[in-house]
Protein backbone atom coordinates (compact mmCIF):
# COMPACT_ATOMS: atom_id res chain seq x y z
CA UNK A 1 0.00 0.00 0.00
CA UNK A 2 2.98 1.93 0.55
CA UNK A 3 4.45 1.40 -2.80
CA UNK A 4 1.18 2.47 -4.18
CA UNK A 5 1.08 5.83 -2.23
CA UNK A 6 4.58 7.01 -3.00
CA UNK A 7 4.12 5.94 -6.77
CA UNK A 8 1.11 8.24 -6.58
CA UNK A 9 3.14 10.91 -4.76
CA UNK A 10 6.30 11.14 -7.10
CA UNK A 11 4.01 11.14 -10.44
CA UNK A 12 3.68 15.12 -11.19
CA UNK A 13 0.79 18.54 -14.16
CA UNK A 14 -1.35 18.33 -16.64
CA UNK A 15 0.47 18.82 -19.97
CA UNK A 16 0.12 22.19 -20.77
CA UNK A 17 -1.32 21.12 -24.37
CA UNK A 18 -3.84 19.87 -22.05
CA UNK A 19 -4.30 22.88 -20.24
CA UNK A 20 -4.43 25.33 -23.42
CA UNK A 21 -7.30 23.12 -24.94
CA UNK A 22 -9.47 23.50 -21.07
CA UNK A 23 -8.70 27.17 -21.01
CA UNK A 24 -10.33 27.62 -24.20
CA UNK A 25 -13.51 26.48 -22.36
CA UNK A 26 -16.00 23.35 -22.78
CA UNK A 27 -16.50 22.14 -26.34
CA UNK A 28 -18.80 19.58 -28.01
CA UNK A 29 -16.81 19.76 -31.17
CA UNK A 30 -15.51 16.53 -32.65
CA UNK A 31 -12.92 17.89 -34.41
CA UNK A 32 -10.14 16.24 -35.96
CA UNK A 33 -6.59 16.72 -36.65
CA UNK A 34 -5.55 17.58 -40.22
CA UNK A 35 -4.83 15.39 -41.85
CA UNK A 36 -7.01 12.19 -40.26
CA UNK A 37 -10.04 11.14 -42.54
CA UNK A 38 -12.81 10.41 -39.61
CA UNK A 39 -14.86 8.64 -42.39
CA UNK A 40 -12.40 6.46 -43.47
CA UNK A 41 -13.19 2.58 -43.67
CA UNK A 42 -11.28 -0.78 -42.77
CA UNK A 43 -13.70 -3.70 -44.60
CA UNK A 44 -12.41 -7.39 -43.30
CA UNK A 45 -14.49 -10.48 -43.92
CA UNK A 46 -17.65 -8.07 -45.91
CA UNK A 47 -17.42 -6.34 -42.44
CA UNK A 48 -16.96 -2.66 -42.57
CA UNK A 49 -15.35 -0.29 -39.48
CA UNK A 50 -14.52 2.91 -38.76
CA UNK A 51 -10.59 2.92 -39.19
CA UNK A 52 -8.40 4.22 -36.58
CA UNK A 53 -6.64 7.46 -36.06
CA UNK A 54 -5.15 10.25 -34.00
CA UNK A 55 -7.26 11.15 -30.58
CA UNK A 56 -9.89 14.06 -31.37
CA UNK A 57 -7.59 17.43 -29.69
CA UNK A 58 -11.12 18.47 -27.59
CA UNK A 59 -12.81 16.41 -25.13
CA UNK A 60 -16.88 16.10 -25.65
CA UNK A 61 -18.38 17.87 -22.36
CA UNK A 62 -21.76 17.66 -21.19
CA UNK A 63 -23.71 20.83 -21.38
CA UNK A 64 -25.15 20.19 -18.30
CA UNK A 65 -21.53 20.48 -16.35
CA UNK A 66 -20.06 23.94 -17.35
CA UNK A 67 -17.01 26.23 -16.06
CA UNK A 68 -14.37 24.06 -16.45
CA UNK A 69 -10.96 25.25 -14.98
CA UNK A 70 -12.74 25.69 -11.65
CA UNK A 71 -14.08 22.17 -11.71
CA UNK A 72 -10.74 20.34 -12.72
CA UNK A 73 -8.94 22.16 -9.90
CA UNK A 74 -11.24 20.35 -7.22
CA UNK A 75 -12.36 17.47 -8.56
CA UNK A 76 -8.49 16.52 -8.75
CA UNK A 77 -8.32 17.05 -5.10
CA UNK A 78 -11.72 15.02 -4.22
CA UNK A 79 -9.69 12.23 -6.55
CA UNK A 80 -7.09 12.06 -4.11
CA UNK A 81 -9.08 12.40 -1.29
CA UNK A 82 -9.14 9.26 0.79
CA UNK A 83 -11.69 10.74 2.90
CA UNK A 84 -14.85 9.93 0.31
CA UNK A 85 -14.80 6.41 1.69
CA UNK A 86 -16.09 5.06 4.45
CA UNK A 87 -13.22 4.25 6.75
CA UNK A 88 -10.71 6.85 5.14
CA UNK A 89 -8.32 5.08 3.35
CA UNK A 90 -9.00 4.73 -0.47
CA UNK A 91 -9.30 7.49 -2.80
CA UNK A 92 -10.10 7.43 -6.54
CA UNK A 93 -6.43 7.05 -7.01
CA UNK A 94 -6.02 4.12 -5.05
CA UNK A 95 -7.45 2.34 -7.67
CA UNK A 96 -6.80 4.06 -10.76
CA UNK A 97 -3.22 4.94 -10.01
CA UNK A 98 -1.60 7.81 -12.15
CA UNK A 99 1.54 5.44 -11.62
CA UNK A 100 0.16 2.80 -12.90
CA UNK A 101 -1.93 4.38 -16.20
CA UNK A 102 -4.76 5.67 -14.05
CA UNK A 103 -5.83 1.86 -13.63
CA UNK A 104 -5.20 -0.91 -11.02
CA UNK A 105 -2.18 -3.32 -11.15
CA UNK A 106 -3.72 -5.53 -8.91
CA UNK A 107 -5.74 -8.17 -10.77
CA UNK A 108 -8.62 -7.34 -8.88
CA UNK A 109 -9.17 -4.22 -6.93
CA UNK A 110 -9.33 -4.16 -2.96
CA UNK A 111 -11.46 -1.47 -1.62
CA UNK A 112 -12.13 -0.33 1.83
CA UNK A 113 -11.79 -2.54 4.52
CA UNK A 114 -9.49 -4.75 2.64
CA UNK A 115 -12.98 -6.34 0.30
CA UNK A 116 -11.54 -7.46 -3.07
CA UNK A 117 -13.89 -6.59 -6.03
CA UNK A 118 -14.54 -9.33 -8.61
CA UNK A 119 -13.37 -6.84 -11.44
CA UNK A 120 -10.08 -5.20 -13.09
CA UNK A 121 -10.10 -1.42 -12.61
CA UNK A 122 -10.39 -0.21 -15.90
CA UNK A 123 -8.30 3.06 -17.37
CA UNK A 124 -9.47 6.57 -16.50
CA UNK A 125 -7.40 7.73 -19.61
CA UNK A 126 -10.14 8.69 -22.38
CA UNK A 127 -12.58 7.51 -20.34
CA UNK A 128 -14.23 11.66 -21.31
CA UNK A 129 -14.33 9.69 -25.05
CA UNK A 130 -16.61 6.68 -24.23
CA UNK A 131 -20.16 6.90 -24.16
CA UNK A 132 -20.69 3.93 -21.42
CA UNK A 133 -18.51 3.40 -18.64
CA UNK A 134 -18.09 0.42 -16.58
CA UNK A 135 -16.92 -3.20 -17.88
CA UNK A 136 -20.80 -3.79 -18.73
CA UNK A 137 -22.03 -0.47 -19.76
CA UNK A 138 -23.97 0.27 -16.60
CA UNK A 139 -23.28 4.46 -16.03
CA UNK A 140 -24.28 6.42 -19.14
CA UNK A 141 -21.95 9.49 -17.89
CA UNK A 142 -18.83 10.33 -16.16
CA UNK A 143 -20.65 12.25 -13.84
CA UNK A 144 -23.12 9.18 -13.29
CA UNK A 145 -19.89 6.97 -12.89
CA UNK A 146 -18.59 8.94 -9.95
CA UNK A 147 -21.25 8.58 -8.10
CA UNK A 148 -20.74 4.61 -8.14
CA UNK A 149 -17.67 3.94 -6.68
CA UNK A 150 -18.21 6.02 -3.25
CA UNK A 151 -21.32 3.94 -2.50
CA UNK A 152 -20.06 0.25 -3.86
CA UNK A 153 -19.48 -1.61 -0.64
CA UNK A 154 -16.29 -3.26 -2.06
CA UNK A 155 -14.93 0.21 -3.43
CA UNK A 156 -15.38 3.10 -1.29
CA UNK A 157 -18.17 1.62 1.20
CA UNK A 158 -19.23 5.28 1.79
CA UNK A 159 -23.06 6.16 2.06
CA UNK A 160 -24.23 8.97 -0.04
CA UNK A 161 -25.82 10.82 2.83
CA UNK A 162 -22.75 10.22 5.46
CA UNK A 163 -20.25 12.20 2.15
CA UNK A 164 -22.10 15.06 1.61
CA UNK A 165 -22.07 16.12 5.28
CA UNK A 166 -18.62 14.91 5.80
CA UNK A 167 -17.05 16.90 2.07
CA UNK A 168 -19.02 19.80 3.85
CA UNK A 169 -17.77 20.35 6.72
CA UNK A 170 -14.17 20.82 5.75
CA UNK A 171 -13.80 24.53 5.16
CA UNK A 172 -11.43 24.54 2.45
CA UNK A 173 -13.69 22.33 0.24
CA UNK A 174 -16.81 24.20 1.22
CA UNK A 175 -15.40 27.15 0.19
CA UNK A 176 -14.41 26.09 -3.32
CA UNK A 177 -17.84 24.76 -3.82
CA UNK A 178 -19.50 28.44 -2.86
CA UNK A 179 -17.40 30.06 -5.37
CA UNK A 180 -17.50 27.27 -8.33
CA UNK A 181 -21.15 26.11 -8.15
CA UNK A 182 -22.61 28.72 -5.92
CA UNK A 183 -23.77 26.13 -3.82
CA UNK A 184 -22.81 23.89 -0.97
CA UNK A 185 -21.02 20.61 -1.76
CA UNK A 186 -23.87 18.01 -2.89
CA UNK A 187 -23.27 14.19 -4.74
CA UNK A 188 -23.86 16.07 -7.93
CA UNK A 189 -21.20 18.41 -7.59
CA UNK A 190 -19.19 16.44 -6.15
CA UNK A 191 -19.43 14.32 -9.27
CA UNK A 192 -19.36 16.95 -11.57
CA UNK A 193 -15.72 18.04 -10.29
CA UNK A 194 -14.24 14.55 -10.42
CA UNK A 195 -15.94 14.34 -13.70
CA UNK A 196 -14.09 17.37 -15.14
CA UNK A 197 -10.76 16.20 -13.92
CA UNK A 198 -11.11 12.81 -15.35
CA UNK A 199 -11.88 14.58 -18.61
CA UNK A 200 -8.50 15.98 -18.45
CA UNK A 201 -6.80 12.33 -18.27
CA UNK A 202 -6.25 12.02 -21.98
CA UNK A 203 -3.42 9.37 -23.66
CA UNK A 204 -2.68 11.59 -26.96
CA UNK A 205 0.60 12.29 -29.26
CA UNK A 206 1.70 8.69 -29.05
CA UNK A 207 4.14 7.42 -31.81
CA UNK A 208 1.27 5.82 -33.22
CA UNK A 209 -0.70 9.57 -33.85
CA UNK A 210 2.75 11.05 -35.09
CA UNK A 211 2.61 8.08 -37.34
CA UNK A 212 -0.62 8.99 -39.11
CA UNK A 213 -0.03 12.72 -39.26
CA UNK A 214 2.88 11.95 -41.05
CA UNK A 215 5.59 12.06 -39.20
CA UNK A 216 8.31 9.99 -40.66
CA UNK A 217 10.18 7.70 -38.49
CA UNK A 218 7.51 8.00 -35.50
CA UNK A 219 7.10 4.66 -35.32
CA UNK A 220 9.84 2.39 -35.85
CA UNK A 221 9.41 -0.61 -38.56
CA UNK A 222 8.02 -3.36 -36.18
CA UNK A 223 5.43 -1.19 -35.10
CA UNK A 224 4.56 -0.23 -38.24
CA UNK A 225 4.31 -3.65 -39.78
CA UNK A 226 2.07 -4.52 -36.23
CA UNK A 227 -0.53 -1.55 -37.57
CA UNK A 228 -0.71 -3.09 -40.86
CA UNK A 229 -1.58 -7.23 -39.08
CA UNK A 230 -4.15 -5.05 -36.52
CA UNK A 231 -6.33 -3.53 -39.91
CA UNK A 232 -6.01 -6.88 -41.39
CA UNK A 233 -4.25 -10.78 -40.45
CA UNK A 234 -5.12 -10.14 -37.00
CA UNK A 235 -8.66 -8.61 -37.26
CA UNK A 236 -8.48 -6.83 -34.17
CA UNK A 237 -9.50 -3.39 -35.88
CA UNK A 238 -13.14 -5.38 -36.17
CA UNK A 239 -13.58 -4.48 -32.55
CA UNK A 240 -10.75 -1.89 -31.68
CA UNK A 241 -11.48 0.90 -33.75
CA UNK A 242 -12.11 4.51 -34.37
CA UNK A 243 -9.40 7.14 -32.43
CA UNK A 244 -10.07 5.76 -28.98
CA UNK A 245 -9.60 1.67 -30.12
CA UNK A 246 -13.25 1.35 -29.03
CA UNK A 247 -16.22 0.38 -31.01
CA UNK A 248 -18.26 1.11 -27.78
CA UNK A 249 -19.82 -2.66 -28.30
CA UNK A 250 -19.94 -5.85 -25.75
CA UNK A 251 -18.63 -9.07 -27.23
CA UNK A 252 -17.73 -12.08 -25.41
CA UNK A 253 -14.46 -13.33 -26.28
CA UNK A 254 -14.00 -16.48 -23.82
CA UNK A 255 -11.57 -14.94 -21.10
CA UNK A 256 -11.08 -17.19 -18.62
CA UNK A 257 -12.75 -16.66 -15.39
CA UNK A 258 -10.60 -16.11 -12.70
CA UNK A 259 -10.60 -13.94 -9.36
CA UNK A 260 -13.09 -14.05 -6.79
CA UNK A 261 -16.18 -14.31 -9.03
CA UNK A 262 -17.28 -18.02 -10.15
CA UNK A 263 -19.37 -16.50 -13.18
CA UNK A 264 -19.38 -12.75 -14.74
CA UNK A 265 -22.30 -12.31 -16.80
CA UNK A 266 -21.07 -8.97 -17.68
CA UNK A 267 -23.49 -6.81 -20.24
CA UNK A 268 -26.23 -9.62 -19.53
CA UNK A 269 -26.50 -7.97 -16.31
CA UNK A 270 -27.44 -4.65 -17.89
CA UNK A 271 -29.43 -5.65 -20.74
CA UNK A 272 -31.20 -8.87 -19.82
CA UNK A 273 -30.32 -10.20 -23.57
CA UNK A 274 -29.32 -13.53 -23.56
CA UNK A 275 -26.91 -12.87 -26.44
CA UNK A 276 -24.89 -10.62 -24.00
CA UNK A 277 -24.16 -13.07 -21.63
CA UNK A 278 -20.33 -12.97 -20.69
CA UNK A 279 -19.97 -10.44 -23.16
CA UNK A 280 -17.65 -6.90 -21.91
CA UNK A 281 -16.99 -3.70 -23.52
CA UNK A 282 -14.53 -3.15 -25.64
CA UNK A 283 -11.44 -1.44 -23.83
CA UNK A 284 -9.18 1.28 -25.39
CA UNK A 285 -5.88 0.56 -26.27
CA UNK A 286 -4.66 3.73 -25.60
CA UNK A 287 -1.16 3.59 -23.38
CA UNK A 288 -2.35 0.12 -22.69
CA UNK A 289 1.24 -1.05 -22.03
CA UNK A 290 1.18 0.78 -18.58
CA UNK A 291 -2.38 -0.74 -17.20
CA UNK A 292 -1.37 -4.04 -16.97
CA UNK A 293 -3.10 -6.79 -15.76
CA UNK A 294 -5.87 -7.20 -18.69
CA UNK A 295 -9.41 -8.24 -19.28
CA UNK A 296 -12.49 -7.28 -16.94
CA UNK A 297 -11.06 -10.27 -14.41
CA UNK A 298 -7.13 -8.87 -14.98
CA UNK A 299 -7.24 -12.44 -16.33
CA UNK A 300 -3.34 -11.77 -18.14
CA UNK A 301 -0.59 -10.37 -17.06
CA UNK A 302 1.15 -9.51 -20.39
CA UNK A 303 0.40 -8.46 -23.66
CA UNK A 304 2.06 -11.55 -25.30
CA UNK A 305 -0.31 -13.65 -23.48
CA UNK A 306 -3.20 -11.21 -24.78
CA UNK A 307 -2.08 -12.04 -28.22
CA UNK A 308 -1.26 -15.32 -27.66
CA UNK A 309 -4.80 -15.52 -26.38
CA UNK A 310 -6.32 -13.92 -29.90
CA UNK A 311 -4.06 -15.95 -32.04
CA UNK A 312 -5.82 -18.96 -30.48
CA UNK A 313 -9.66 -17.48 -31.47
CA UNK A 314 -10.49 -16.52 -27.76
CA UNK A 315 -11.39 -18.92 -25.10
CA UNK A 316 -14.08 -21.71 -25.49
CA UNK A 317 -17.75 -20.27 -24.58
CA UNK A 318 -20.91 -21.27 -25.56
CA UNK A 319 -21.67 -17.21 -26.47
CA UNK A 320 -18.27 -16.70 -27.96
CA UNK A 321 -18.36 -13.64 -30.53
CA UNK A 322 -18.64 -14.84 -34.34
CA UNK A 323 -15.31 -12.00 -34.86
CA UNK A 324 -13.32 -14.24 -33.05
CA UNK A 325 -11.00 -17.06 -35.09
CA UNK A 326 -7.82 -18.46 -34.77
CA UNK A 327 -5.13 -16.01 -36.26
CA UNK A 328 -2.06 -18.44 -37.47
CA UNK A 329 0.01 -15.45 -36.63
CA UNK A 330 3.79 -16.37 -36.78
CA UNK A 331 6.22 -15.55 -33.62
CA UNK A 332 7.46 -12.16 -35.55
CA UNK A 333 3.45 -11.27 -36.49
CA UNK A 334 2.83 -11.64 -32.78
CA UNK A 335 5.77 -9.12 -31.67
CA UNK A 336 5.22 -7.16 -34.04
CA UNK A 337 1.97 -6.93 -33.15
CA UNK A 338 2.94 -6.40 -29.37
CA UNK A 339 5.85 -3.79 -30.80
CA UNK A 340 2.59 -1.63 -32.38
CA UNK A 341 0.35 -1.85 -28.94
CA UNK A 342 3.34 -0.29 -27.24
CA UNK A 343 3.46 2.67 -29.59
CA UNK A 344 -0.16 3.89 -28.68
CA UNK A 345 1.23 5.29 -25.60
CA UNK A 346 0.83 8.74 -25.21
CA UNK A 347 2.63 11.57 -24.48
CA UNK A 348 3.56 11.61 -20.44
CA UNK A 349 1.11 12.99 -18.19
CA UNK A 350 1.91 14.91 -15.31
CA UNK A 351 -0.40 14.90 -12.67
CA UNK A 352 0.88 16.41 -9.23
CA UNK A 353 -1.23 15.00 -5.99
CA UNK A 354 -2.88 18.28 -4.97
CA UNK A 355 -2.60 19.79 -1.43
CA UNK A 356 -5.97 18.69 0.12
CA UNK A 357 -7.85 20.83 2.35
CA UNK A 358 -7.43 20.06 6.03
C1 LIG B 1 -11.52 -0.07 -4.73
C2 LIG B 1 -11.09 0.29 -6.05
C3 LIG B 1 -11.76 1.44 -6.76
C4 LIG B 1 -11.98 2.72 -6.30
C5 LIG B 1 -11.68 3.27 -4.93
C6 LIG B 1 -12.55 3.45 -7.41
N1 LIG B 1 -12.65 2.64 -8.51
FE1 LIG B 1 -13.25 3.21 -10.35
N2 LIG B 1 -13.34 1.28 -10.90
C7 LIG B 1 -12.91 0.21 -10.15
C8 LIG B 1 -13.31 -1.03 -10.79
C9 LIG B 1 -13.02 -2.42 -10.30
C10 LIG B 1 -14.01 -0.65 -11.96
C11 LIG B 1 -14.71 -1.59 -12.95
C12 LIG B 1 -16.02 -1.99 -12.29
C13 LIG B 1 -17.01 -2.60 -13.23
O1 LIG B 1 -16.83 -2.54 -14.45
O2 LIG B 1 -18.02 -3.12 -12.74
C14 LIG B 1 -13.99 0.81 -12.01
C15 LIG B 1 -14.52 1.57 -13.05
C16 LIG B 1 -14.33 2.95 -13.17
C17 LIG B 1 -14.59 3.73 -14.36
C18 LIG B 1 -15.12 3.20 -15.69
C19 LIG B 1 -14.04 3.15 -16.71
C20 LIG B 1 -14.46 2.42 -17.96
O3 LIG B 1 -13.65 2.33 -18.90
O4 LIG B 1 -15.57 1.90 -18.03
C21 LIG B 1 -14.27 5.04 -14.06
C22 LIG B 1 -14.37 6.24 -14.97
C23 LIG B 1 -13.86 5.05 -12.66
N3 LIG B 1 -13.90 3.77 -12.18
C24 LIG B 1 -13.55 6.19 -11.95
C25 LIG B 1 -13.46 6.21 -10.55
C26 LIG B 1 -13.57 7.40 -9.72
C27 LIG B 1 -13.78 8.80 -10.23
C28 LIG B 1 -13.41 6.99 -8.42
C29 LIG B 1 -13.49 7.84 -7.15
C30 LIG B 1 -14.74 8.51 -6.91
C31 LIG B 1 -13.20 5.55 -8.46
N4 LIG B 1 -13.27 5.12 -9.76
C32 LIG B 1 -12.93 4.77 -7.35
C33 LIG B 1 -12.20 0.29 -8.97
C34 LIG B 1 -12.21 1.42 -8.15
C1 LIG C 1 -14.60 -9.45 -31.09
C2 LIG C 1 -14.09 -8.15 -30.70
C3 LIG C 1 -12.61 -8.03 -30.43
C4 LIG C 1 -11.55 -8.35 -31.26
C5 LIG C 1 -11.60 -8.94 -32.66
C6 LIG C 1 -10.35 -8.02 -30.54
N1 LIG C 1 -10.67 -7.51 -29.31
FE1 LIG C 1 -9.36 -6.97 -27.88
N2 LIG C 1 -10.88 -6.86 -26.55
C7 LIG C 1 -12.23 -6.95 -26.85
C8 LIG C 1 -13.00 -7.00 -25.63
C9 LIG C 1 -14.53 -7.08 -25.53
C10 LIG C 1 -12.09 -6.98 -24.56
C11 LIG C 1 -12.41 -7.14 -23.06
C12 LIG C 1 -12.82 -8.59 -22.86
C13 LIG C 1 -12.99 -9.06 -21.42
O1 LIG C 1 -12.41 -8.45 -20.52
O2 LIG C 1 -13.70 -10.06 -21.22
C14 LIG C 1 -10.75 -6.85 -25.18
C15 LIG C 1 -9.56 -6.73 -24.49
C16 LIG C 1 -8.33 -6.49 -25.08
C17 LIG C 1 -7.13 -6.14 -24.36
C18 LIG C 1 -7.03 -5.89 -22.85
C19 LIG C 1 -7.40 -4.45 -22.55
C20 LIG C 1 -7.50 -4.11 -21.09
O3 LIG C 1 -7.53 -2.91 -20.78
O4 LIG C 1 -7.59 -5.01 -20.24
C21 LIG C 1 -6.14 -6.00 -25.28
C22 LIG C 1 -4.69 -5.63 -25.02
C23 LIG C 1 -6.71 -6.29 -26.57
N3 LIG C 1 -8.04 -6.57 -26.42
C24 LIG C 1 -6.02 -6.29 -27.78
C25 LIG C 1 -6.53 -6.85 -28.94
C26 LIG C 1 -5.74 -7.21 -30.08
C27 LIG C 1 -4.23 -7.00 -30.19
C28 LIG C 1 -6.58 -7.76 -30.97
C29 LIG C 1 -6.24 -8.39 -32.31
C30 LIG C 1 -5.32 -9.50 -32.22
C31 LIG C 1 -7.92 -7.73 -30.40
N4 LIG C 1 -7.84 -7.16 -29.17
C32 LIG C 1 -9.06 -8.20 -31.05
C33 LIG C 1 -12.75 -7.05 -28.12
C34 LIG C 1 -12.03 -7.50 -29.21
Amino acid sequence: MNATRSSIGSALVVSALLLSHLLLGPSVTTASPAGYAPHGTVTIDGITVPDIGPMPTQVPTPPTNLGYLQKVELGKQLYFDTRLSKNNSVSCAFCHNPGTGFADARQVSIGAFGTAGGRQAPTVYNTGFIPLQFWDGRAGSLEEQAIGPIHNPVEMAEKHDTVVPKIAKIAAYQKQFQLIFGGGASLQHIAEAIAAFERTIVSQNSAFDKHVMGEAGAMNEAAVRGLDLFKGKARCILCHNGPNFTDNKFHNLGVPQVGPLKEDLGRFLVSRAAKDKGAFKTPTLRSIIETAPYMHDGAFKTLEEVVDFFDQGGGSNPNLSPLMKPLGLTPEEKTDLVEFLKALTGAPLKVTVPKLPK
